[in-house]
């Protein structure tokens, strides 16, 4: 079986200087976003990454004009009109590609009090409901869908109008939350979002929102209040926030390669999560004075032991940093305890860890990760984004020769990662390989 793969020669430390693309969550909400203004912007600091690749031409299969240039550094600067939107269908088979598809669920509804949408796809972590925003579109008015009663296929939902409401979130979701903020941009009265999501990405498409018109406040806070205006101006420029989480997966490959590596284009705050579970664990951060670069290296002779980590909603632990999180505790002295508490089910990795010398049992939600002195060299799949992501690490940190498969799952996510980590020192190339011939494994 041909798969694409990225060639890891690991053993390496990582050494000097990166920057950090836009964030890949920030950006598709803000695309969505981006579909309801009456007039035109312009976006800049768009990371290049096939997830982006995917949204765009979901926009563009609704009629918004959308042209993309790339900059010198890498990353894309979209200038958007969405004026000539001729639908409110969403229905192609792209949609299932990305789970941000559904905000084109909120953008439409806002847009035309109408959208259809085929059901998103992503990455499999067990189940992905999206009932939170179904019920709270419900309670807008939007008629359609039943939130009980979602066995895939086409949802579409008819709002006349679409009116503010009180809307209270019993599981914290990053999804809903954003889906609401664009509904309520547009609706009539006002809405208060009680029990919110307050990631960095929350609070960038709220400050896209209102440059382009809308008025929110509280985005970052656990309730956000809108109150709905009839048009949406546009006409202007914005610039992406950095993201925390290839941010997070450049600390940990600097650190488990015992590496040095300064990281720039960031906000340190936003890396406090896992900068404190890194100090705690014996490396060492520096912010830098310039408040936008941290430093990651380990002292000569600093033992590095495990620690406790539960994911959890910002300002928690990211749950989109778990994996690599792990690869960094099976390095440490001793034994340490990961709790997945967001996704019912996200180590579907660790078989692909343990073929690189892991030492982990999964109980229910629960890793127990006993430390060892140095990953063995394999052939392993990305089965997910963020767990190929973390594969990566440990390949890095890995003798010999290690090939991760289905990068294309990488790329998803990940604007330029071999490029990226060349300039580093690693030895990473992009490959087709033969996962049969490989080590006589299957
Ligand atoms: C977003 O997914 C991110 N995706 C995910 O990142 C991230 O893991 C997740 O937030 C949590 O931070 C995008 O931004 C595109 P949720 P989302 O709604 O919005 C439950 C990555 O690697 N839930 O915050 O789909 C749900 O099952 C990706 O970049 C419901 O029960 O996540 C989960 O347990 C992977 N009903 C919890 O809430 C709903 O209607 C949090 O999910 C919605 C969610």
């Amino acid at each position: 079986m041909n798969k694409n793969a990225y060639k890891i020669t690991g053993g390496r430390p990582l050494r000097g200087h990166i920057n950090i693309s836009g964030s890949k969550n920030a950006v598709l909400g803000v695309l969505a976003a981006s579909m309801m203004i009456d007039g035109a912007c312009v976006l800049e600091n768009v990371p290049d990454i096939s997830d982006v690749h995917v949204m765009v031409d979901l926009c563009r299969s609704l009629g918004a004009v959308i042209e993309s240039e790339k900059t010198p550094e890498g990353s894309l600067k979209l200038s958007i009109d969405p004026r000539t939107i001729n639908t409110y269908k969403a229905t192609g088979p792209e949609v299932s590609k990305i789970r941000a598809s559904y905000y084109l669920l909120g953008a439409l509804l806002a847009r035309s009090g109408k959208a259809s949408l085929r059901m998103p796809g992503g990455c499999n972590f067990g189940q992905r409901p999206i009932d939170l925003h179904l019920k709270a579109f419900k309670a807008m008015g939007a008629k359609g869908a039943n939130p009980e009663d979602l066995s895939g296929g086409i949802i579409t939902l008819k709002a006349d109008p679409l009116k503010g409401t009180n809307v209270f979130f019993d599981i914290v979701s990053v999804g809903a939350t954003i889906n609401v903020m664009l509904a309520a941009a547009k609706a009539q009265g006002k809405t208060t979002i009680i029990n919110a999501a307050k990631e960095p990405h929350i609070v960038d498409v709220a400050n896209f929102l209102n440059a382009m018109g809308a008025r929110i406040k509280g985005a970052g806070t656990d309730t956000i209040r809108i109150v709905g205006v009839p048009v949406l101006p546009g006409n202007f420029s914005y610039s992406i926030i950095p993201d925390q989480i290839e941010t997070g997966t450049y600390m940990v490959a600097a650190a488990v390669t015992n590496g040095d590596v300064t990281i720039h284009n960031i906000i340190p705050t936003h890396m406090e999560p896992l900068s404190s579970k890194m100090r705690e664990m014996g490396y060492t951060i520096e912010e830098n004075e310039d408040n936008d670069s941290i430093r990651v290296y380990r002292e000569d002779d600093e033992v590095i032991t495990g620690t406790n980590i539960k994911t959890s909603p910002y300002p928690g632990f990211p749950t989109d940093l778990q994996p690599q999180a792990v690869v960094l505790l099976c390095l440490s002295k001793g034994i340490s305890k990961m709790h997945e508490n967001v996704w019912q089910n996200r180590f579907q990795y660790i078989p692909e860890l343990t073929k690189m010398g892991a030492n982990i049992n999964v109980y229910e939600r629960v890793a127990l990760v006993s430390g060892i002195e140095k990953f063995k060299a394999a052939t392993v799949e990305a089965t997910d984004l963020r767990a190929g992501a973390a594969l990566v690490c440990a390949a890095l940190a890995a003798e010999g020769t290690s090939y991760v498969t289905n990068a294309g799952r990488i790329d998803r996510g990940y604007e330029n990662i071999v490029e990226k980590l060349r300039s580093l020192g690693a030895d990473i190339e992009e490959s087709s390989v033969n996962v049969y011939d490989i080590d006589g494994e299957a």
